[in-house]
């Protein structure tokens, strides 16, 4: 999709459509011929309530063919996500009404609502289409949006601003896009050829360790979890350098490629949601794209641990005590394994003591790891762990702005308690009660003191609902709200 600027107003452009946004029960400005037509709305067909679409045809009195009013509800209680959500309902309905070209009007700050409609213009309009390439539609797509500044606005601020949103909404559907690939086509390997890919275009250092490699270090987590399937375990790494001095900031992320269950198989109604169990790792890859494309003065490390999780003569089992990767630490966690389908933390603590091992001054790690947090917070929010005040607290802004919400649940020593095992460190299951919060003690265990936040993104990560910006399938959660956090380091 283009967004070029201007400072001319949409309603006086050439196009097929002009999109003009309202508050509830107040006029909308522009030029007499626009105020002409709006008289013949009535105040019952359009008041500008939230996501309210009303379209109208010029008739010749405007430049612009038609008006898109777009109602954003009340002034008050405006935020950039409610702008996103008006502006997803807006650009489906450009779309599914065949339109390739419209003009929007800016109005407020023009940095935050530049980001905002763009953002949602190119999230509201990705669809999954690689094995179903034919649309229900006509296959129109929305191609040009040209963005409306007010005169005397900065123009350049405005195209970088465009400029910034576009990479991360962008880089928001590659995380979709991967995240909606099923398990017979993702596999760890292929995530890991991914990452080699996406490597090489950015201008990252890609590490991937195969299963001799994970044999010979001792990522015994990864290993017993992947051991069930012929698809083998990867550990992968991603470095981006962007400063001299910057201490490493690490993202780690959980990838099963599709989690039955293993021998403790789950039901099999909903089974097929679990090729949406790598979106941790999928987000890693995403932002890591991002990273690099805004040139951000930091130092990343990414590590994905990707592994399928399936039954079989080679599985591990409940009961098995697995010993994890031991890194440079003095001795490993060993972990009794109470239910194979708690797999998540297991490969997870491989990868955090790598990370650690690496240098991570900083760990944030993304994982669809439970469905108590989805019992607890629905798909409105991700559950948010940590031991560190001010680092949860800035996640906690950035998912506020970006939309991305998270929200704090406890992770007490009761639950540390939870996961203490008579035969081995830890077992990978506390029970039935408080799980989001026993599987982010077990992930604890593993960082120590450096500074830490845990999403689980269980019931963020996919949606099987049509939501303002988002279509079914993948979100993308986590990208937007970390490189908005990224973008604000200090
Ligand atoms: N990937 C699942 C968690 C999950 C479940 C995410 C449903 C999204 C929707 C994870 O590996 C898992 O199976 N967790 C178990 C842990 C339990 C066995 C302690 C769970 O949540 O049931
Ligand atoms: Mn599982
Ligand atoms: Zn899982």
């Amino acid at each position: 999709m283009n967004f070029p600027v201007t400072t001319s107003s949409a309603v006086s452009q050439k196009q097929p459509a002009a999109v003009l946004f309202a508050f509830e029960k107040e006029r909308v400005e522009g030029p007499a011929a626009l105020q002409s037509l709006l008289r013949s709305v009535g105040p019952k067909e359009f008041r500008g309530a939230e996501r309210q679409l009303f379209l109208l045809h010029s008739a010749g009195k405007l430049s612009s063919k038609r008006v898109l009013l777009v109602g954003l509800g009340k002034r008050d209680k405006f935020t950039p996500e409610l702008l996103r959500r008006a502006m997803g309902g807006a650009a489906k309905k450009l779309r599914d009404i065949g339109i390739e070209r419209a003009a929007v009007q800016i109005t407020g700050n023009a940095d935050t609502s530049v980001r905002a409609i763009v953002e949602a213009a190119i999230l509201a309009t990705y669809q999954f289409r690689q094995f179903k390439p034919v649309d229900d539609g006509d296959g129109t797509e929305l191609k040009t949006l040209t963005l409306c500044i007010p005169a005397g606005a900065d123009m350049k601020a405005a195209r970088n601003a465009a400029a910034e949103a576009q990479i991360i909404a962008e880089a928001t559907n590659f995380a979709r896009e991967i995240g909606n690939l099923p398990g017979n086509v993702v596999t760890p390997r292929v995530m890991a050829e991914y990452a080699r890919t996406l490597a090489g275009e950015a201008g990252l250092v890609c590490t991937v360790l195969a299963k001799t490699e994970l044999e010979k270090g001792g990522f015994g987590g990864l290993l017993a979890v992947g051991g069930g399937s012929a698809n083998e375990p990867h550990l992968i790494v991603l470095e981006y350098y962007g400063s001299k001095d910057a201490p490493t900031i690490a993202l780690v992320g959980k990838a099963i490629t599709f989690d039955s269950g293993g021998i403790s198989i789950k039901p099999s109604d909903k089974m097929d949601e679990m090729k949406f169990d790598k979106c941790g790792g999928v987000a890693v890859l995403a932002i890591l794209k991002a990273v690099a494309q805004l040139k951000l003065p930091l130092n990343i490390l990414g590590v994905i641990s990707s592994a399928e999780n399936m039954p079989g003569s080679t599985s591990y089992r409940p009961g098995d005590i697995v010993t994890s990767y031991r890194g440079a630490d003095q001795r490993a966690v060993t972990i009794e394994v109470l239910n194979t389908d708690a797999e998540g933390r297991v490969v997870l603590g491989d990868a955090l003591v790598y990370a650690r091992e690496r240098g991570a001054k900083t760990i944030i790690d993304f994982a669809t790891l439970t469905g108590a947090c989805v019992v607890a917070l629905g798909s409105f929010a991700a559950g948010l762990f940590g031991n560190d005040d001010a680092l949860l607290k800035q996640i906690r802004a950035c998912g506020e702005s970006t939309g991305d919400r998270v929200w704090p649940l406890p992770l007490w020593q009761e639950y540390k308690d939870k996961i203490k095992s008579d035969v081995a460190d830890i077992k990978n299951t506390g029970g039935r009660y408080g799980g989001a919060s026993t599987a982010a003690a077990f992930l604890a265990r593993y960082v120590d003191d450096t500074p830490w936040a845990h999403l689980d993104i269980a019931g963020t990560a996919w949606t099987t609902e049509e939501l303002p910006y988002l279509t079914k399938g993948a979100t993308g959660f986590g990208v937007r709200l970390v490189i908005d956090l990224l973008r604000g380091w200090s």
